[in-house]
């Protein structure tokens, strides 16, 4: 098992989970965060923390499209860089906190 960042991270990339993970398990990309699924213990701490509520379980049947994200988690948090602080959100967090559908700017 482990959590997953899902589609509503893009272009918002708030932060605010990074800081509660107690295994630094976060990596950035240009507007998204990933999960390495090896590295998360599942704790679930994080899930809150998220303001527009874009991490989620890999056992979440809610969640469109789950095993795409858990693959694109797992491929770009081997690519990206570790983030263990909070920082400030991207300028287009508040005009794309309420899109659903932006998987097309997902930049890796
Ligand atoms: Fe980190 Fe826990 Fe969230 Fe996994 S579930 S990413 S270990 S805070
Ligand atoms: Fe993304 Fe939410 Fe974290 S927007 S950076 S998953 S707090």
């Amino acid at each position: 098992m482990t959590y997953v960042v899902t589609e509503a991270c893009i272009q918002c990339k708030y932060t605010d989970c990074v800081s509660v993970c107690p295994v630094d398990c976060f990596y950035e990309g240009p507007n998204f965060l990933a999960i390495n699924p090896d590295e998360c213990i599942d704790c679930a701490v994080c899930v809150p923390e998220c303001p527009v509520n874009a991490i989620v379980s890999d056992s979440d049947t809610n969640t469109p499209n789950l095993e795409h994200w858990l693959e694109i988690n797992n491929t770009l948090s081997k690519q990206w860089i570790n983030i263990t602080k909070c920082k400030d959100p991207l300028p287009t967090a508040e005009e794309f906190k309420d899109i659903v559908d932006k998987q097309h700017l997902l930049e890796k």
